[in-house]
């Protein structure tokens, strides 16, 4: 799809040819003057009649009218040259992509030199180019038996820039890494339950493990009644449906240490149990397996990109169902290490999933674990659609995911994790911890349960519940999953050195 040209071989036939605009003296922004010389003076004049715009995400198209071979010009609006950072240019390439989508425009070049940018050099730049192109263009299958209208892809992006093919192409494959990653945890979370179990969750996971020769172990209903799992076993107890516990190793160097452990919440439907949830509470529960979503999605870049390091992916996967078996509140149950819970509420199934999977990821030797899951409610009420809720009981992680989500643009935001909170989940008469200690601060109330789990091991919790899936569409994506933290924990992996 991407090839990279030199800059002054922009003059050949194409259905557009894009630049991006920043506010202020045009004739000292790159290749402007040159092409504005080529169209015999137009493009000034478009700017100064305003039907071309700088301002921010503002993209304006003209006909060529064969003064130059590209037979349309597409001009990004960029803003004020000192606010562009590279995550507001991923965001500008993700509208101009949409747009070049919808134009039905198939085959186009890019002068990527045009946007740069003080805060970033061309490579970081192609990096966002790819990835926004993988991540807006995308779209969700659906199951409609009406024609189809038929939809155009963008077949091929010349991408012309004066530095050296190589590190730009290089570039170019690790944004395109992340978008399809990203898409891979949008696909999933996408599908709805009764295609999407436990069975076909772990299905997807064996072909990635194919794919990119990833080690994988899946346990079944008996290892997990002999392992003593008894929490994820629980969550399962009234579904037909057999759980899995889905485990992915990748291994990057010679020895097994470092390893990361990423743990994912892979419900694959929520009813909330007996502890039901209403009839509006219930719709879009397939999408509670996102932080598994997530995690595959990490997974499949770091698949492509195969880094010098160690990852373990960890997966409780179920449905919360509802049954004569199904486990109920009052219950005591025993979970994977010997920790006992009382269930308050069958409706805070995802901590104890994921506690069975956190010990787990540690008997696989994960030294630092991340898990990601579609928690709680209380966080969107807390943080809204954009801004993912944090804990951890590690600063020195913390800050490195930090930094990860910061690059992606997948903003969190750390609740604490005090002694007064861990005090409330080991409150009970009847066993070692409660799963819902009530309505007060319970999704720190779910992060502190995932805490004792953890125990001494660096850790950093992700709620996803807002973030998951927007409810319109966006610059870097359509309404519906957003793969959010995949591409935070991918970037994470592969750029935080031990
Ligand atoms: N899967 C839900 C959380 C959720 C809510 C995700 C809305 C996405 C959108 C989770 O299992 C849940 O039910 N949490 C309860 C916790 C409560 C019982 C302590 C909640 O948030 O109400
Ligand atoms: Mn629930
Ligand atoms: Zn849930």
């Amino acid at each position: 799809m991407f090839t990279v040209y030199s800059l002054n071989q922009w003059n050949t036939p194409a259905d557009a040819l894009v630049i991006g605009l920043y506010k202020g003296s045009r004739d000292q922004q790159f290749f402007y003057s040159d092409l504005n010389e080529q169209m015999k003076g137009f493009l000034e004049e478009c700017v100064q009649d305003g039907d071309i715009s700088d301002d921010y995400k503002k993209v304006s198209v003209v006909h060529t009218l064969k003064l130059v071979k590209p037979k349309r010009l597409y001009v990004v609006g960029l803003g004020h040259k000192k606010h562009m950072t590279l995550q507001k240019l991923r965001k500008a390439f993700g509208t101009l992509f949409k747009q070049i989508q919808e134009d039905g425009r198939t085959d186009i070049s890019i002068a990527l030199d045009s946007f740069k940018t003080d805060q970033a050099e061309e490579a970081p730049m192609a990096e966002v180019l790819a990835e926004a192109q993988q991540l807006a263009t995308y779209r969700l299958a659906d199951y409609k038996t009406s024609n189809r209208k038929s939809e155009s892809h963008i077949e091929h992006i010349r991408v012309l820039t004066e530095k050296p093919a190589d590190q730009i192409e290089s570039s170019l494959q690790i944004g395109k890494a992340f978008g399809t990653g990203a898409n891979t945890a949008r696909h999933l979370v996408h599908m709805p339950g009764n295609m999407l179990t436990a069975t076909e969750l772990a299905n997807f996971a064996k072909e990635l493990a194919e794919k990119y020769d990833f080690d994988i172990e899946i346990l079944e209903k008996e290892d997990m009644e002999r392992l003593g799992m008894g929490a994820l076993l629980a969550v399962n107890q009234g579904s037909v449906e057999p759980p899995k516990m889905i485990v992915l190793k990748y291994q990057g160097t010679e020895k097994w240490e470092n390893a990361v452990g990423l743990v994912g919440k892979g419900i694959t439907f929520d009813t909330g149990g007996y502890s039901i949830k209403t009839k509006d509470g219930i719709v879009g529960m397939k999408t509670d397996m996102g932080g598994a979503a997530s995690v595959l999605g990490a997974m499949e870049t770091i698949g492509i990109l195969k880094p010098k390091k160690n990852v373990v992916a960890v997966i409780p996967s179920t449905d919360n169902m509802i049954s004569g078996s199904a486990f109920k509140p009052d219950d005591v149950i025993t979970s994977f290490g010997g920790k006992t819970i009382e269930v308050r509420n069958t409706d805070a199934e995802g901590r104890l999933a994921l506690a069975d999977a956190i010990v787990y990821a540690k008997h696989h030797r994960a030294e630092t674990i991340i898990d990601v899951a579609t928690l709680t409610g209380g966080v969107v009420v807390a943080l809204g659609d954009w801004v993912t809720g944090s804990m951890t009981n590690n600063d020195e992680l913390y800050n490195k995911v930090k930094q990860a989500s910061q690059y992606t643009d997948e903003p969190i935001w750390q609740l604490p994790y005090l002694d007064v909170y861990q005090e409330q989940v080991r409150k009970s008469d009847i066993a070692d911890l409660n799963n819902s200690p009530g309505r007060k601060a319970h999704p720190i109330m779910a992060g502190a349960f995932l805490g004792e789990f953890a125990e001494d091991t660096p850790w950093v919790h992700l709620d996803i519940a807002g973030t998951a899936v927007s409810e319109q569409p966006y610059d870097l994506g359509p309404k519906g999953p957003t793969g959010v933290m995949a591409r935070t924990l991918a970037r994470f992996v592969l750029e935080t050195d031990e």
